[in-house]
């Protein structure tokens, strides 16, 4: 799929944003709360199902996406092997999330790679596994607020760009989405402010073009961090912010429900 279609800017005042939305479980829900969250969820949310997805655990995947079949509601998962298969104990495929109904990926999240010890080179291992298997993926990058104070947020997101997507070419670029998630606004209610989210989405964009061409300027670029029903129409308001991924107020149908539909009013 291409995701620029997904990406609708407003050209004119009278035209509709259409956001991405996409709800990061972490590591809650299991199969039959998947299922039960996922059924209360669609009716309140019945005309934007195209642009919601909802990355579960890998083992409410199948659950989840057996609801949203057909609906247009993609469900996904939230990280991936960085092999394609073999003795990999406890590794899970691009293949197998696939085959369990998931239809794109997040890859880098920070808490992966602050918790887990994950590279950008891992990174981009699991977005060509992901690419292979026709997966959309979800690539995070952020800085930290040490990186941030002391200036480095250009050159933290510059090398995250180019190390988890060097070599890759713009035709596969074009296929990706990005979450800029700033770690210091992860799960702890300081959500960036609009302007400096939207500024750092326009440096986003500016490097991505700037490296792959202008065949990438509608890559899509969700904002990620501490985002609420309360926040999320400001922020999606902006010129370069294309959607959201929400963790914490994600976990709730209603509190979810009300960012999108505070989004599509934006
Ligand atoms: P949060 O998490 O919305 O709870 O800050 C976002 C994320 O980790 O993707």
């Amino acid at each position: 799929m291409y995701l620029g279609i997904l990406r609708q800017k407003p050209h004119c005042f009278r035209m509709q944003k259409k956001p991405l939305i996409i709800a990061n479980w972490k590591m809650h829900k299991t199969a039959s709360e998947a299922q039960h969250y996922v059924s209360k969820l669609m009716p309140l949310v019945k005309d934007y199902l195209e642009n919601v997805f909802i990355a579960a655990p890998f083992t409410s995947i199948r659950a989840a996406s057996k609801i949203a079949r057909h609906t247009g509601l993609k469900v996904g998962a939230q990280n991936v092997s960085e092999f394609f298969e073999g003795a990999y104990t406890g590794e899970i495929s691009a293949g197998m999330i696939k085959d369990s109904g998931a239809e794109f990926c997040i890859v880098g999240h920070s808490e992966r790679r602050h918790i887990f010890g994950e590279s950008n080179h891992q990174v981009k291992e699991k977005l060509l596994c992901l690419l292979e298997k026709k997966l959309i993926p979800v690539l995070c990058i952020g800085e930290t607020k040490k990186q941030r104070d002391e200036g480095h947020t250009a050159s933290v997101l510059k090398e995250q760009l180019h190390e988890s997507l060097e070599g890759i070419e713009s035709s596969q670029i074009k296929k990706i989405m990005v979450a800029y998630e700033p770690v210091w606004a992860i799960g702890t209610g300081a959500v960036a402010s609009p302007d400096l989210a939207n500024e750092t989405h326009e440096l986003i964009r500016k490097i991505i073009t700037e490296n792959w061409g202008d065949e990438v300027q509608s890559t899509p670029i969700l904002y990620g961090g501490s985002v609420k029903p309360d926040n999320a129409k400001e922020l999606l308001q902006k010129t370069h912010i294309d959607g959201a991924l929400v963790g914490g107020a994600s976990l709730e149908p209603q509190s979810f429900a009300k960012i999108i539909l505070e989004g599509f009013q934006s």
